[in-house]
């Protein structure tokens, strides 16, 4: 049976599942906007520009979340969860880059404002910004985590451009780049939170594990985003990853249960300079034929299953209840 049937699970807005950490994200918004400070008004005039459309705040909330199922949160949980968004910020404007993407949060993108020049500045400073909290952690393994974590995400995004030039994408290639680029921050966001509140490594473990497997189902649920939105509702550009030739989990299924000819002209549209709204069409009709749609949306499931079970052993509190409403949320989102 399928779990995230809405009759099994009621889905909760991110409002109401973070009703339980009201109070720590008043803490963190605190100390995000404290440590983005800056003496140089340009700085200011784009941190401003970047936050004033906040983003969901989806990896903090788990920062606070597993803290408070492992123990109470500490300043530094707080810190960490600052920490980690700040990662995520510079990764958003440097990835915008890369992408050239135009949208964002339903904005003008920092580099189609700005320039590419000041925003991959921009990115590097954020990334710095977040070094230094990191460092207020006065944790080595802390250190250790997220300087891993920060390898993991730009080598995975490199990953992902290098996969372009080959012929055909595996799933196990895919799911190699978005563990790499996606989950590692989320597992990263969750290990933290224990990281600050309890040195027990099987609570670690666990939250990795749960971080792990949500990240997995969020950036699956992206990359449906990209074929099947509209650029109205996640406030980012779509059919960017396709004009971009770049190959995700719907379009790899598909092409592998196509027969020979829908292959070949798959393989042709993908590689396309420029594609026309049609052209797009036929292609998301084409996946839609080959099952890469429905096989993308069980992978969804599946990841979520497993993000689940890897918190089961815990006994039952409004923390572990809003993480469970949290994997519900990624699988129903429209953001
Ligand atoms: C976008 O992340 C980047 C991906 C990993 C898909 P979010 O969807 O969490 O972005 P914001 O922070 O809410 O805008
Ligand atoms: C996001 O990948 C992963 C990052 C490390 C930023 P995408 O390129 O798919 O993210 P969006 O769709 O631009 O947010
Ligand atoms: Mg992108
Ligand atoms: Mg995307």
């Amino acid at each position: 049976m399928n779990n995230f049937n809405t009759k099994v699970h009621d889905i909760k807005s991110l409002k109401e599942l973070t009703i339980p950490i009201n109070e720590d994200i008043h803490l963190f918004r605190k100390e995000l906007k404290d440590s983005l400070r800056s003496e140089v008004r340009l700085i200011n005039i784009l941190t401003k520009y970047m936050i004033m459309r906040r983003g969901k705040h989806i990896r903090p909330f788990l920062t606070i979340f597993s803290a408070h199922i492992c123990g109470k949160p500490t300043a530094n949980s707080y810190r960490a969860a600052a920490m980690i968004e700040m990662l995520h910020l510079a990764t958003l404007i440097h990835d915008d880059v890369v992408d050239e993407a135009s949208l964002r949060r339903g904005w003008a993108t920092l580099h189609k404002k700005w320039k590419n020049k000041l925003s991959v500045l921009m990115g590097d400073y954020i990334l710095s910004k977040s070094l230094i909290n990191m460092i207020k952690l006065k944790d080595f393994e802390v250190l250790e985590l997220i300087s891993g974590t920060a390898e993991q995400m730009s080598s995975g995004e490199i990953l992902q451009i290098e996969k372009i030039f080959r012929k055909s994408v595996s799933e196990k290639l895919y799911y190699d780049v978005i563990s790499r680029k996606t989950a590692s921050l989320f597992s990263a966001s969750c290990e933290l939170g224990s990281m600050t509140t309890t040195n027990i490594l099987k609570d670690r473990k666990a939250m990795r594990n749960f971080g792990q497997n949500l990240g997995m189902a969020f950036q699956i649920k992206d990359d449906l985003f990209d074929l099947l939105a509209r650029a109205s509702e996640i406030g980012k550009d779509v059919a960017n990853d396709v004009k971009k030739s770049m190959i995700t989990l719907p379009y790899i299924y598909s092409f592998r249960t196509l027969n020979k000819s829908d292959q070949k002209r798959m393989n042709t549209i993908i590689r396309m300079k420029k594609k026309k709204p049609k052209i797009i069409r036929e292609l998301r009709n084409l996946i839609e034929m080959g099952g890469g749609f429905d096989y993308a949306r069980k992978k969804i499931d599946d990841f979520s299953n497993n993000a689940m079970a890897a918190i089961k052993f815990y006994e039952d509190s409004s923390y572990k209840k809003s993480m469970i409403d949290l994997v519900v949320f990624n699988v129903h989102r429209t953001r």
